[in-house]
């Protein structure tokens, strides 16, 4: 029998905790008898004191035994890859990367989560689309993924249910940014939902969690960590997210961007991104190809059309309207006009974020209801050259009002210089 204050105490003086401990009190909470005042202080002194690597890998093993697991890799008897971000600003990566990979013959089996924060979710991007399901049984997911190529789903109740409380916890306790709670949480639900071979997306910059470059390598590190202990290939990619990804911020905008890419007419930094986690992924899955050859298959894959089909069975299978014109749009779209002449030099991603947060494109508690249509377009970023009065930006909005708030916000997100920056790619390093 533990006694929580006593662990909280000695995690608040720096001590290192026994498995079993760290064991009994993510149990204990997952079973309702540990209230979340006891756990929100024990997530502070973690955040504060961080965790070893052996609590670090103890709490992920609890987390994933606070429910039921799935072995995709053996019920559809294949190697099965799966990808996953740490969070960012206009991240509709996985909506585009899944069809491609689908298009190439490797099963594509994925459970996201909702928005957190200035962060969307997946989950709420899918759900733009009229009539997607993101709730299918596990049976129903399993046979989807075999029958169809590819599926993406909320993660199930039964999976991780430990992670879903302590995620939401941490959430309103500002314990989110702390790299073992970030790498327990992402891994425990990578293992449960049993990936063979994880492709991880490590978000770095203003828009991400993790602020740095060293911080970024850290996590990654300890996620690779915790993979390899579970037996799992892991590849950590760390990319920018000081600027929104891509130029569509808010649900449906980012569809209509992921199915524009789909058609081979993607903005530069999303499809640069999208191709290379689609790259590494067929490298790590049962095809048995290098790198290059994943690159120019997915490649080919958009060319010829048939990453799109695949959207659109993928779509349809899930009960969903694949057409893009059944995507909702916002009745009021305002422009953002450059203030002069000159070269983007930043746009920070959290102010964009949050506009279109305030816009109604996010929560801000967790009963909020998502408006699907609005959002923010960045039509210039980092490097471009803008005259006066060009459209930086685009506000897709539900009314005037907040039209001409979210523009405020998105003008001042915008830093515009007579030089030009220096130039920099989406993907900052990899660690494998
Ligand atoms: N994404 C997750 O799934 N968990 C975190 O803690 C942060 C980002």
């Amino acid at each position: 029998m533990i006694h929580p204050a006593e662990l909280i105490e000695h995690k608040r003086d720096g001590e290192e905790l026994a498995p079993d401990e760290i064991r009994e009190l993510v149990l204990g909470y997952a079973r309702g008898e540990i209230p979340d005042y006891q756990i929100a202080a024990f997530l502070m002194a973690v955040y504060f004191r961080g965790l070893s690597s052996a609590e670090t890998f103890a709490l992920t093993d609890a987390m994933i035994a606070s429910g039921e697991t799935l072995e995709l890799g053996a019920a559809l008897g294949r190697k099965c890859v799966d990808k996953h971000s740490t969070g960012g600003v206009g991240d509709k990566t996985s909506i585009a990367v899944g069809p491609i990979v689908a298009a190439c013959g490797v099963p594509f089996g994925k459970m996201s989560g909702r928005g957190l924060g200035h962060t969307g979710g997946t989950l709420d991007k899918l759900e733009s689309i009229p009539g997607y399901r993101v709730e299918l049984s596990i049976d129903e997911f399993v046979a989807q993924v075999r029958d169809v190529g590819l599926a993406i789903i909320g993660q199930s109740g039964n999976l991780v249910p430990a992670d879903k409380l302590l995620y939401a916890l941490r959430d309103v306790t500002a314990t989110v940014d702390e790299v073992s709670l970030i790498a327990a949480s992402i891994m425990s639900k990578k293992i449960a939902a049993g990936a063979d071979a994880i492709v991880l997306d490590v978000k770095v910059g203003d828009g991400a969690f993790m602020k740095s470059l060293e911080d970024a390598r850290v996590l990654a590190e300890v996620m690779l960590e915790l993979g390899h202990r579970a037996g799992r290939e892991v590849v950590c990619l760390l990319t920018d997210m000081d600027q929104p990804l891509g130029r569509a911020v808010g649900n449906a905008l980012e569809v209509r961007e992921a199915l524009d890419t789909l058609h081979g007419q993607g903005p530069p930094d999303f499809t640069e991104l999208v191709l290379d986690a689609c790259a590494r992924l067929l490298a790590l899955s049962d095809l048995g190809v290098d790198e290059a050859e994943g690159r120019a298959r997915a490649e080919q894959a958009v060319a010829d059309g048939s990453a799109a089909a695949a959207y659109v069975r993928w779509v349809r299978a899930q009960g969903g309207d694949p057409d893009e014109s059944a995507l909702p749009r916002a009745p009021v779209v305002a422009r953002v006009p450059a203030p002069q002449a000159g070269f983007v030099t930043r746009l920070r991603a959290i102010p964009v974020g949050l506009a279109a947060l305030h816009l109604g494109a996010g929560r801000r508690t967790k009963e909020d209801a998502i408006d699907h249509a609005v959002g923010i377009v960045c039509l210039r970023k980092r490097g471009d050259e803008v005259t006066a009065g060009e459209p930086l930006a685009e506000v897709h909005a539900r009314d005037e009002p907040s039209a001409a708030r979210a523009a405020a916000d998105v003008l001042a997100a915008y830093e515009l210089t007579a030089e030009p920056p220096p130039r920099r790619g989406i993907l900052l390093d990899v660690v494998a």
